[in-house]
Protein backbone atom coordinates (compact mmCIF):
# COMPACT_ATOMS: atom_id res chain seq x y z
CA UNK A 1 0.00 0.00 0.00
CA UNK A 2 1.47 3.56 -0.84
CA UNK A 3 1.60 5.89 2.29
CA UNK A 4 -1.25 8.52 2.49
CA UNK A 5 0.22 11.96 1.76
CA UNK A 6 1.19 13.53 4.66
CA UNK A 7 1.65 17.42 4.67
CA UNK A 8 2.45 18.74 7.58
CA UNK A 9 1.63 18.22 11.30
CA UNK A 10 -0.76 20.80 12.90
CA UNK A 11 -3.03 21.17 15.84
CA UNK A 12 -6.60 20.83 15.75
CA UNK A 13 -9.97 20.24 17.54
CA UNK A 14 -8.55 16.06 16.76
CA UNK A 15 -4.97 17.21 18.62
CA UNK A 16 -2.24 17.46 17.12
CA UNK A 17 -2.68 15.27 14.25
CA UNK A 18 -1.16 14.86 10.15
CA UNK A 19 -3.20 17.01 8.16
CA UNK A 20 -3.31 15.06 4.32
CA UNK A 21 -3.84 16.45 1.25
CA UNK A 22 -6.99 17.76 0.35
CA UNK A 23 -7.42 15.90 -3.17
CA UNK A 24 -10.58 13.40 -3.12
CA UNK A 25 -9.42 10.25 -4.43
CA UNK A 26 -10.49 7.31 -5.91
CA UNK A 27 -10.47 4.27 -3.56
CA UNK A 28 -7.63 2.35 -4.71
CA UNK A 29 -9.45 -1.06 -3.83
CA UNK A 30 -7.57 -3.40 -6.20
CA UNK A 31 -4.36 -1.76 -4.03
CA UNK A 32 -6.01 -3.77 -0.49
CA UNK A 33 -3.40 -6.46 0.50
CA UNK A 34 -4.60 -9.71 1.50
CA UNK A 35 -3.71 -8.57 5.36
CA UNK A 36 -5.65 -5.40 5.20
CA UNK A 37 -8.47 -7.17 3.83
CA UNK A 38 -8.11 -9.50 6.85
CA UNK A 39 -7.60 -6.23 8.94
CA UNK A 40 -11.13 -5.17 8.16
CA UNK A 41 -12.72 -8.48 8.66
CA UNK A 42 -10.74 -8.87 12.07
CA UNK A 43 -11.81 -5.47 13.58
CA UNK A 44 -15.76 -6.10 12.08
CA UNK A 45 -16.21 -9.72 13.70
CA UNK A 46 -14.61 -8.30 16.80
CA UNK A 47 -17.57 -5.27 17.15
CA UNK A 48 -20.27 -7.39 15.50
CA UNK A 49 -19.41 -9.55 18.50
CA UNK A 50 -19.91 -7.43 20.96
CA UNK A 51 -22.48 -4.96 19.85
CA UNK A 52 -25.61 -6.43 19.56
CA UNK A 53 -27.61 -5.32 22.56
CA UNK A 54 -25.35 -1.87 22.73
CA UNK A 55 -25.62 -0.50 19.53
CA UNK A 56 -28.96 1.19 18.64
CA UNK A 57 -31.12 -1.00 16.12
CA UNK A 58 -30.77 1.91 13.63
CA UNK A 59 -27.02 1.24 13.16
CA UNK A 60 -27.25 -2.22 12.65
CA UNK A 61 -30.56 -1.30 10.02
CA UNK A 62 -27.76 0.94 8.28
CA UNK A 63 -24.93 -1.51 8.42
CA UNK A 64 -27.35 -4.61 6.77
CA UNK A 65 -29.22 -2.32 4.27
CA UNK A 66 -25.83 -1.30 3.09
CA UNK A 67 -24.63 -4.88 2.57
CA UNK A 68 -21.43 -4.39 4.91
CA UNK A 69 -19.95 -7.75 5.75
CA UNK A 70 -16.36 -9.32 7.30
CA UNK A 71 -15.91 -10.49 4.09
CA UNK A 72 -13.70 -7.71 2.43
CA UNK A 73 -12.86 -4.09 2.34
CA UNK A 74 -16.61 -2.64 0.78
CA UNK A 75 -16.62 -0.81 -2.38
CA UNK A 76 -17.43 3.04 -1.60
CA UNK A 77 -18.76 2.69 -5.38
CA UNK A 78 -21.35 -0.09 -4.34
CA UNK A 79 -21.92 1.33 -1.15
CA UNK A 80 -23.17 4.62 -2.64
CA UNK A 81 -25.34 3.50 -4.90
CA UNK A 82 -27.46 2.08 -1.90
CA UNK A 83 -26.69 5.36 0.09
CA UNK A 84 -27.57 7.48 -2.79
CA UNK A 85 -30.67 5.95 -3.50
CA UNK A 86 -31.51 5.97 0.21
CA UNK A 87 -30.31 9.67 1.74
CA UNK A 88 -28.75 11.41 -1.06
CA UNK A 89 -25.30 11.10 0.70
CA UNK A 90 -22.17 10.02 -1.91
CA UNK A 91 -18.97 8.72 0.12
CA UNK A 92 -15.70 10.19 -0.98
CA UNK A 93 -12.29 8.66 -0.45
CA UNK A 94 -9.36 10.90 0.68
CA UNK A 95 -6.04 10.64 2.71
CA UNK A 96 -7.12 11.58 5.91
CA UNK A 97 -8.58 14.61 8.59
CA UNK A 98 -9.65 16.79 6.07
CA UNK A 99 -9.20 21.21 6.95
CA UNK A 100 -12.33 22.60 8.84
CA UNK A 101 -14.35 24.34 6.00
CA UNK A 102 -13.24 21.85 3.28
CA UNK A 103 -15.10 18.71 5.57
CA UNK A 104 -18.07 21.29 6.29
CA UNK A 105 -18.54 21.73 2.58
CA UNK A 106 -18.81 18.21 2.04
CA UNK A 107 -21.23 17.41 4.55
CA UNK A 108 -23.12 20.63 3.71
CA UNK A 109 -23.46 19.03 0.41
CA UNK A 110 -24.20 15.25 1.45
CA UNK A 111 -20.86 14.03 0.72
CA UNK A 112 -19.17 12.21 3.08
CA UNK A 113 -15.02 12.38 3.49
CA UNK A 114 -14.01 8.50 4.16
CA UNK A 115 -9.92 7.82 4.79
CA UNK A 116 -9.41 5.02 1.92
CA UNK A 117 -6.70 3.52 3.89
CA UNK A 118 -6.51 0.58 6.89
CA UNK A 119 -4.59 0.76 10.16
CA UNK A 120 -1.79 -1.42 10.37
CA UNK A 121 -2.03 -4.95 12.30
CA UNK A 122 -0.38 -3.76 15.29
CA UNK A 123 -3.07 -0.71 15.73
CA UNK A 124 -5.67 -3.01 15.79
CA UNK A 125 -6.40 -1.73 19.03
CA UNK A 126 -5.48 1.49 19.43
CA UNK A 127 -5.06 4.27 16.57
CA UNK A 128 -5.06 7.84 16.96
CA UNK A 129 -6.38 9.33 13.87
CA UNK A 130 -9.22 8.43 11.68
CA UNK A 131 -8.74 5.11 9.10
CA UNK A 132 -11.18 3.30 6.79
CA UNK A 133 -13.12 1.29 9.88
CA UNK A 134 -13.49 4.25 11.88
CA UNK A 135 -14.60 6.13 9.05
CA UNK A 136 -16.86 3.83 7.11
CA UNK A 137 -17.84 0.79 9.88
CA UNK A 138 -18.46 4.02 12.80
CA UNK A 139 -19.96 6.74 10.66
CA UNK A 140 -21.66 5.39 7.54
CA UNK A 141 -24.48 3.00 8.73
CA UNK A 142 -26.61 6.10 10.61
CA UNK A 143 -26.45 7.92 7.23
CA UNK A 144 -28.52 5.48 5.85
CA UNK A 145 -31.08 6.96 8.46
CA UNK A 146 -32.74 9.56 6.78
CA UNK A 147 -33.67 12.23 10.15
CA UNK A 148 -29.57 11.54 10.99
CA UNK A 149 -28.24 12.47 6.94
CA UNK A 150 -30.32 15.34 7.63
CA UNK A 151 -29.06 15.79 10.81
CA UNK A 152 -25.41 15.91 9.16
CA UNK A 153 -25.92 18.34 6.22
CA UNK A 154 -27.42 20.64 8.50
CA UNK A 155 -23.97 20.32 10.70
CA UNK A 156 -22.07 20.75 7.49
CA UNK A 157 -23.89 23.74 6.64
CA UNK A 158 -23.86 24.84 10.58
CA UNK A 159 -20.43 24.64 10.36
CA UNK A 160 -19.19 26.94 7.58
CA UNK A 161 -21.59 29.48 9.18
CA UNK A 162 -19.93 29.13 12.66
CA UNK A 163 -16.70 29.87 10.65
CA UNK A 164 -18.21 33.28 10.21
CA UNK A 165 -18.87 33.67 14.09
CA UNK A 166 -15.10 33.01 14.74
CA UNK A 167 -13.37 30.79 16.65
CA UNK A 168 -15.22 30.41 20.04
CA UNK A 169 -18.89 29.19 17.79
CA UNK A 170 -16.36 26.73 15.85
CA UNK A 171 -15.55 25.43 19.25
CA UNK A 172 -19.10 25.08 20.57
CA UNK A 173 -19.86 23.56 17.55
CA UNK A 174 -17.12 20.58 17.42
CA UNK A 175 -18.35 20.38 20.76
CA UNK A 176 -21.54 19.23 19.56
CA UNK A 177 -20.18 16.73 17.14
CA UNK A 178 -17.81 14.98 19.34
CA UNK A 179 -20.66 14.53 21.89
CA UNK A 180 -23.35 13.61 19.55
CA UNK A 181 -21.90 11.82 16.40
CA UNK A 182 -18.34 10.97 17.42
CA UNK A 183 -19.57 9.88 21.43
CA UNK A 184 -23.57 9.55 21.44
CA UNK A 185 -25.35 7.37 23.61
CA UNK A 186 -29.52 6.70 22.83
CA UNK A 187 -31.87 6.28 25.84
CA UNK A 188 -34.07 3.61 24.57
CA UNK A 189 -37.21 1.57 26.33
CA UNK A 190 -34.34 -1.86 26.48
CA UNK A 191 -31.60 0.67 27.97
CA UNK A 192 -28.80 3.14 27.04
CA UNK A 193 -27.54 2.17 23.63
CA UNK A 194 -24.56 3.73 21.43
CA UNK A 195 -25.35 5.52 18.41
CA UNK A 196 -21.55 7.70 18.17
CA UNK A 197 -19.14 6.20 16.12
CA UNK A 198 -16.28 6.19 17.99
CA UNK A 199 -17.14 4.14 20.42
CA UNK A 200 -19.18 1.81 17.87
CA UNK A 201 -15.66 1.01 15.73
CA UNK A 202 -13.83 0.31 19.32
CA UNK A 203 -13.56 -2.50 21.40
CA UNK A 204 -12.77 -1.25 24.74
CA UNK A 205 -14.94 1.79 24.07
CA UNK A 206 -17.97 0.12 23.49
CA UNK A 207 -17.88 -1.69 26.84
CA UNK A 208 -16.72 1.56 28.74
CA UNK A 209 -19.12 3.68 27.51
CA UNK A 210 -22.26 1.89 28.62
CA UNK A 211 -20.64 -0.26 31.60
CA UNK A 212 -17.98 1.24 33.38
CA UNK A 213 -18.90 2.93 36.72
CA UNK A 214 -16.17 5.65 36.12
CA UNK A 215 -18.20 8.16 33.18
CA UNK A 216 -20.42 10.45 33.58
CA UNK A 217 -23.88 9.72 31.42
CA UNK A 218 -25.66 13.09 31.65
CA UNK A 219 -28.91 13.85 29.62
CA UNK A 220 -28.25 15.64 26.55
CA UNK A 221 -28.78 19.77 26.58
CA UNK A 222 -27.53 21.44 23.88
CA UNK A 223 -26.18 24.69 25.44
CA UNK A 224 -24.10 22.28 28.03
CA UNK A 225 -22.84 20.28 25.17
CA UNK A 226 -21.25 23.15 23.52
CA UNK A 227 -20.09 24.67 26.75
CA UNK A 228 -18.19 20.98 27.54
CA UNK A 229 -14.71 20.30 27.15
CA UNK A 230 -13.22 16.70 25.83
CA UNK A 231 -11.01 14.29 25.90
CA UNK A 232 -9.00 13.09 22.71
CA UNK A 233 -6.49 10.78 23.95
CA UNK A 234 -8.33 8.72 26.67
CA UNK A 235 -12.42 7.36 26.78
CA UNK A 236 -14.75 10.21 27.31
CA UNK A 237 -15.22 11.02 31.22
CA UNK A 238 -19.06 12.30 29.80
CA UNK A 239 -21.51 10.79 27.77
CA UNK A 240 -24.45 12.64 26.75
CA UNK A 241 -27.40 10.24 25.92
CA UNK A 242 -30.24 11.88 23.75
CA UNK A 243 -33.62 10.28 23.92
CA UNK A 244 -34.43 10.38 20.02
CA UNK A 245 -32.64 11.74 17.07
CA UNK A 246 -36.08 13.32 16.70
CA UNK A 247 -35.23 15.26 20.23
CA UNK A 248 -31.27 15.67 18.95
CA UNK A 249 -32.28 16.95 15.73
CA UNK A 250 -35.35 19.55 16.76
CA UNK A 251 -32.37 20.69 19.55
CA UNK A 252 -30.18 21.27 17.10
CA UNK A 253 -31.22 22.00 13.44
CA UNK A 254 -34.35 23.96 14.34
CA UNK A 255 -32.55 26.64 16.57
CA UNK A 256 -30.56 29.41 14.95
CA UNK A 257 -27.02 29.21 16.65
CA UNK A 258 -26.49 32.62 16.14
CA UNK A 259 -28.50 34.30 19.18
CA UNK A 260 -27.17 31.39 21.34
CA UNK A 261 -23.05 31.93 19.95
CA UNK A 262 -23.83 35.39 21.56
CA UNK A 263 -24.81 34.21 24.70
CA UNK A 264 -22.21 32.15 25.40
CA UNK A 265 -19.75 34.49 24.13
CA UNK A 266 -16.80 34.61 26.40
CA UNK A 267 -18.56 31.65 29.05
CA UNK A 268 -16.66 29.55 31.03
CA UNK A 269 -16.58 26.02 29.40
CA UNK A 270 -17.27 23.13 31.70
CA UNK A 271 -14.67 20.39 32.68
CA UNK A 272 -15.03 17.02 30.44
CA UNK A 273 -16.10 15.17 33.95
CA UNK A 274 -18.16 17.75 35.82
CA UNK A 275 -21.42 17.04 37.11
CA UNK A 276 -23.51 20.25 37.02
CA UNK A 277 -26.71 21.25 38.76
CA UNK A 278 -29.64 21.23 36.29
CA UNK A 279 -27.97 17.63 34.94
CA UNK A 280 -29.91 15.14 34.29
CA UNK A 281 -28.01 12.58 35.64
CA UNK A 282 -27.95 8.56 34.28
CA UNK A 283 -24.99 7.90 36.19
CA UNK A 284 -22.58 10.47 38.07
CA UNK A 285 -19.53 8.82 37.44
CA UNK A 286 -17.26 7.48 40.05
CA UNK A 287 -13.97 9.44 38.21
CA UNK A 288 -12.20 6.04 38.76
CA UNK A 289 -8.85 5.94 36.14
CA UNK A 290 -9.46 9.90 34.97
CA UNK A 291 -6.21 11.51 34.58
CA UNK A 292 -6.48 14.75 36.26
CA UNK A 293 -5.60 17.33 32.91
CA UNK A 294 -5.65 17.18 29.02
CA UNK A 295 -9.02 18.06 28.27
CA UNK A 296 -9.42 20.02 25.36
N1 LIG B 1 -29.08 25.16 13.55
C1 LIG B 1 -27.67 25.42 13.55
C2 LIG B 1 -27.37 26.91 13.19
O1 LIG B 1 -28.25 27.68 13.02
C3 LIG B 1 -26.94 24.52 12.57
C4 LIG B 1 -26.74 23.12 13.04
C5 LIG B 1 -27.45 22.06 12.54
C6 LIG B 1 -25.80 22.85 14.00
C7 LIG B 1 -27.24 20.77 12.97
C8 LIG B 1 -25.59 21.57 14.44
C9 LIG B 1 -26.28 20.51 13.92
O2 LIG B 1 -26.24 27.27 13.12
FE1 LIG C 1 -15.16 10.22 13.29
Amino acid sequence: MDQPRRVEHQMTDKGYVPVYTTAVVDQPWASYSAEEHRTWATLFERQMALLPGRACDEFFAGLSELGMSPHSIPKFSELNEILRAKTGWTLIAVEGLLPELDFFTHLANRRFPVTWWIRKPEQIDYISEPDLFHDLFGHVPLLMLPIFADYMQAYGEGGLKAARYGNEPLTELTRLYWYTVEFGLLNTAQGLRIYGSGIVSSKSESLYSLESTAPNRIGFDLKRVMRTRYRIDTFQKTYFVIDSFEQLFRATVDPDFGPIYYELKGAEAFPAGDVLDGDRVFQSGSGEGWPVDGDV
